[in-house]
């Protein structure tokens, strides 16, 4: 007899990620193969490491010889809490409310393996629809069911809070937030995080705000509003909430698995219980890579600028031909193809046959939810690519959609 070994039952609940219903819708597609290759497809920063990150890192490798702590060294945590200072004009953040992490990807999951209390029966965890896949993975190993608030585009994208029942509300344990938004790019605003945190104080839920893509926008004088901030300026403190930030798109370093946590204070203090036994402590050589980077904002706004660049030349070209607007932030563009008279998922397989420019249908990043997938209709066009591969693939996308008016879809 050979026993099969058993297995945690919630790992057959996790959903194939979106990158592998894209490789399935492409797998029978003959891409156009006179044109090379674009992909939109792949939301994977791709501009260069700066070469000072780079020195950091290889400079510290003496720290190879040691075992890390799982807080981080003081320098890194006094660093991040500085940054978080002057970035979001908070007065004083204690390194007691910050917790370096090895990306926030690994953190968002862990999180809620922390915060979700599984005695009390019945536990939610609200995402917002369309949203990054962990969160819902995060919340089905952690034992809680997971719920969506659909984004709502007559608002910006923001989550409809208000459609989450009040007996719903009564079980739900964490939300996630997303500020920018993946997809969506869209920025909570002032009243956004006040309707969420008058619900978070009446329910007593955790917010858990991912900003991986907060450092990417548009206007200069204007960087998107934090959830530490936004509770600075009504005058509320950090209680069960909780942001997740990230060097990976920041700094364009998605390799070196760099981020933090900062927030209450006494969650953290759990979730760095949880962090000892789980093994989240960053590598020496990657704190020191990750302090030099916290410290610098010249790299970050060159970085910006760049996007700045690639986005004011594709932005108009596809609005010509699909319902796009320039994002809050981040770097995607979330376009509506519903006047192709195609879904999401046809546009992207005739896309790829024809043209051979890859972009990631909406509704792989969505779940239905009150009747609907508000991801359907929509593809996400991930900008990371150099200008003249961006370009190139805007003119591309251009063509298909002005071929298919000429015949009539
Ligand atoms: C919305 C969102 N959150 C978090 C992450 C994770 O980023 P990292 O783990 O590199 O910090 C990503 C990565 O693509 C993302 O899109």
């Amino acid at each position: 007899m050979n026993p099969r070994p058993n297995l945690n039952p919630r790992l057959d609940l996790l959903q194939p990620y979106p990158f592998e219903k894209l490789k399935a819708l492409c797998a029978d597609i003959a891409p156009n193969a006179a044109l090379a290759p674009i992909s939109f497809g792949i939301g994977e920063p791709k501009h260069p490491t700066p070469e000072f990150i780079k020195a950091a890192l290889s400079g510290s490798l003496a720290g190879l010889a040691n075992y890390p702590t799982t807080a981080g060294a003081d320098s890194l945590r006094k660093g991040i809490a500085a940054w978080l200072e002057r970035r979001y004009g908070l007065p004083r953040v204690d390194m007691a409310q910050v917790l370096p992490v090895t990306g926030s990807r690994e953190a968002l999951f862990s999180f809620a393996q922390t915060v979700i209390d599984g005695t009390r029966p019945g536990a939610l965890v609200l995402c917002p629809n369309p949203f990054y896949q962990i969160y819902e993975g995060a919340a089905l190993l952690a034992g809680a069911t997971p719920v969506f608030a659909n984004s709502d585009p007559a608002r910006n994208f923001a989550p409809a809070f208000d459609r989450i029942a009040d007996d719903a509300w009564a079980r739900v344990q964490l939300v996630y937030v997303c500020s920018p938004g993946n997809p969506t790019g869209a920025v909570l605003s002032l009243d956004d995080w006040k309707q969420l945190f008058a619900l978070s104080d009446r329910h007593g839920f955790v917010i858990a705000s991912d900003e991986c893509y907060s450092e990417i926008y548009f206007d200069e004088g204007r960087p998107p509003l934090g959830a530490l901030e936004a509770a600075h300026k009504l005058g509320r403190g950090f209680e069960r909430l909780v942001m997740f930030s990230s060097l990976s798109k920041r700094s364009n370093v998605p390799g070196l698995r760099s981020g933090f946590v900062a927030g209450d204070a006494a969650l953290l203090k759990a979730f760095l219980l949880y962090r000892t036994y789980h093994g989240g402590a960053m590598n020496p050589a990657v704190q020191a890579a990750s302090l030099a980077a916290w410290n610098d904002e010249d790299h970050v706004r060159e970085n910006r600028a760049a996007y700045v660049r690639k986005f004011a030349e594709v932005t108009p070209m596809l609005a010509e031909v699909l319902d796009v607007a320039l994002p809050d932030a981040g770097f995607y563009l979330w376009a509506d193809v519903s006047r192709t008279g195609l879904t999401d998922t046809e546009f992207a397989a005739r896309l790829l046959a024809e043209q051979n420019v890859t972009v990631l249908p909406g509704s792989y990043l969505a779940r239905e939810a009150d009747g609907v997938n508000p991801g359907a209709n929509r593809v996400r066009m991930a900008l990371v690519a150099t200008p003249e591969e961006c370009l190139e693939g805007a003119r591309r996308i251009v063509d298909f959609c002005r071929s298919l008016q000429a015949r009539g879809a």
